[in-house]
């Protein structure tokens, strides 16, 4: 393998290092850079290796992955930039992508179509007189799987000018209030399970502790325990009206709930919980799983209704035993007892397989045994299983439904004739329509999508997508357009801070509300800090989400880069999403953020406008919890960039 060294950019930037200065694109603050996955990295490809394109490598540059983008201020300082680019050799053949060079929203040059294994090629860029420069990488046109992108040591020749990344906004600023002192109920008035079938119900109530609960109207088998979780087992079908009351040194509280018992009423509203994906990966550990748990408790989540810890990929042995019978690896040495430790807290336990051979990640998945591993699932106590397709077949190729649903339908059977209660989580990244058809194979949730990625690229791609998929949900069956992106991730253990701003992570779980998407989430429980924290535990947003009349959310483009995103409430209101989502990212110079520092808009929307009734609406501001008035006619309302105003119309 040849090496590139010095040797190159000495000569190509020979003829001008008498004129000015040269800066490498590597020394850069990298941290400014999105990716669609992973993080970008200096002197590295995207997954760590040596940079490598076409079989030369490359002392330094940077590897990225689409699509990737960096909006660079030269003040106009700029003589010209160069660099060469291609697909790392990493992707063994796959990917394929397009690079290209914006000064002040105008394309200065692009590569072309570039596939994995083609050459280098040369950016020789003249950027004089440009005060923002960007440097984008497309998907080629067919998603972004595999396009592993090497900007190969790429410099600026500057004028007495250092050229500095532009930053997103990142302070964070919170806008929950506190939660009173005095007991206040929160979730949904609805829960369920299934006759004969062991239910347990940890009842939501923030405020401080100790705390004292009763309750009236519990039917035969159930008992509530001294920290309010509700468990036994019910053998009458019904629908029982519980009066939960909570007691303590500042107050009391009580609250309906109705507790619906019937054959697989579960998951009447989103699931809630975290999933160890996005901050560990396939590292993920016994320790860690039991870490989650005992954060969901002390951190105050479960006092909102966050109840699921969720094991990923990573958990299975690579051989099963002589019987056939799915076993943990070393990781993982005793499921049942983390299971039952989570249930002692009123908690429940996912779990994670596929209806292939393998798994995403190349451990055991379930094929040929499927009961036998739901068997087994049920026998440790699992309350949820994430069924995802990985090597069951290819994702590129186009199946019959009878085909894509044939997996998911054995595996529905063996789950539901097990003893327990399981969630059903279809994964298979939207293939086939699957929210058309997802209830049918008695999937509570199904995935739209492919993986989602903590950069504004892949939450606004996702996110700002879902209305195709609305109209299909309903209570117990899901639209689930993947795991929260908030807080400390990483995919491993090498975990960092999202890199989205916390005006994208407002934009993030108003949208996930507004979904009514199940909620994950996907970050290091022990570390939550107070920013992330309150974004996990406003009580009026989650209400959006937990919202039992589980109606559809319609989305209204109002204007160039303004989106409204409006749904129908149980008690008749509606909640409304404003959303400033900038570009739209039509066009290139639609990824870059070349007037962020314009950083927010006012709209002034006419109710009619949104599908409403013309009349006057009272107005409440779910994120600050504050009352905003009585609308006449038009709403108006400042929105910061990527962000979102998220409000509660009364009529
Ligand atoms: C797929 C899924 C992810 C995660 C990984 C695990 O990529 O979409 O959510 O479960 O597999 O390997």
């Amino acid at each position: 393998m040849r090496k590139v060294g010095l040797i190159l950019p000495v000569l190509l930037l020979a003829s001008y290092v008498l004129l000015g200065q040269v800066y490498r694109l590597d020394e850069m603050d990298l941290r400014g850079m999105e990716t669609g996955w992973s993080s970008p990295k200096a002197n590295k490809s995207v997954d760590g290796n040596p940079l490598t394109v076409a079989g030369i490598s490359y002392e330094y540059g940077v590897g990225t992955h689409s699509v990737s983008h960096m909006l660079v201020n030269l003040n106009g300082k700029g003589l010209r930039f160069e660099s060469l680019v291609g697909i790392d050799d990493e992707t063994q053949g796959k990917g394929t992508v397009e690079f290209l060079v914006l000064g002040d929203r105008r394309i200065l040059w692009r590569s072309g179509l570039m596939k994995a294994g083609d050459p280098a090629k040369e950016a020789d860029v003249d950027i004089t007189g440009i005060k923002l420069l960007g440097l984008l990488v497309l998907d080629g046109g067919d998603q972004n799987y595999w396009d592993h992108a090497d900007w190969l040591m790429g410099s600026f020749l500057m004028e007495s000018y250092k050229p500095s990344v532009v930053m997103s906004q990142r302070q964070p600023y919170i806008l929950t209030p506190p939660a009173p002192l005095s007991p206040r109920f929160n979730g949904p008035s609805l829960t369920g399970g299934s006759p004969k079938k062991p239910f347990l119900y940890r009842v939501p109530v923030s405020g401080k502790r100790p705390m004292a609960f009763t309750v009236k109207g519990l039917p035969k088998g159930l008992t509530i325990d001294k920290d309010g979780v509700i468990r036994g087992i019910v053998s009458k079908e019904g629908k029982y009206k519980l009066v939960v009351t909570a007691t303590n040194d500042h107050g009391k509280a009580s609250k309906e709930i109705t507790l619906v018992v019937k054959k697989d009423a579960i998951s009447l509203t989103p699931p809630m919980g975290w999933n160890s994906w996005n901050c560990w990966g396939l590292e993920v550990t016994q320790q860690r799983v039991a870490d989650a748990g005992r954060a969901m408790i002390e951190k105050g989540l479960a006092d909102y209704g966050w109840s699921y810890i969720n094991i990923d990929d990573g958990w299975e042995a690579d051989k099963r035993l002589t019987d056939g019978s799915i076993v943990c690896n070393e990781k993982f040495p005793d499921m049942s007892k983390l299971a039952k430790d989570i249930h002692a807290d009123g908690l429940k336990i996912g779990i994670y397989s596929s209806p292939g051979s393998l798994t995403c990640g190349g451990f055991l998945g379930s094929l040929d045994h499927e009961k036998q591993d739901a068997e087994m699932y049920a026998y440790w106590g699992i309350d949820y299983l994430k069924y995802d397709w990985c090597s069951y077949g290819e994702t590129s190729k186009k199946y019959t439904l009878e085909e894509y649903q044939a997996p998911y339908k054995k595996m529905e059977k063996a789950l539901r004739e097990c003893n327990r209660d399981i969630v059903y989580s279809l994964c298979q990244y939207g293939m086939g329509n699957v929210w058309e058809w997802g209830d049918k194979v008695g999937g509570n949730l199904w995935r739209t999508t492919g993986d989602i990625t903590d950069s504004w690229a892949s939450l606004s791609s996702i996110g700002f997508s879902q209305d195709k998929a609305a109209p299909y949900l309903k209570p117990g069956h899901w639209n689930d357009p993947d795991m929260l992106i908030v807080g400390n991730v990483g995919w491993s253990s090498s975990l960092h801070p999202t890199r989205l701003t916390p005006d994208e992570q407002y934009t993030h779980i108003s949208l996930w509300a507004l979904q009514q998407a199940p909620l994950l989430i996907g970050c290091d429980m022990t570390q939550l800090d107070d920013f992330t924290l309150s974004l996990l535990t406003n009580d009026e947003v989650l209400a959006v989400n937990q919202d039992i009349a589980a109606q559809p959310v319609k989305r209204i483009i109002l204007q160039q880069g303004f989106e409204a995103w409006i749904k129908k409430l149980a008690d008749g209101s509606w909640a409304l999403g404003l959303f400033y989502v900038g570009s739209t990212a039509d066009a290139p110079e639609d990824y870059f953020a070349w007037d962020q520092n314009d950083k927010a808009r006012e709209l002034s929307i006419d109710v009619q406008s949104l599908g409403l009734k013309k009349g006057d609406y009272s107005v409440r501001d779910l994120w600050r919890q504050t009352d905003l008035g009585v609308s006449k006619e038009k709403i108006n309302v400042k929105v910061p960039y990527h962000g979102v105003v998220l409000l509660k119309l009364k009529p």
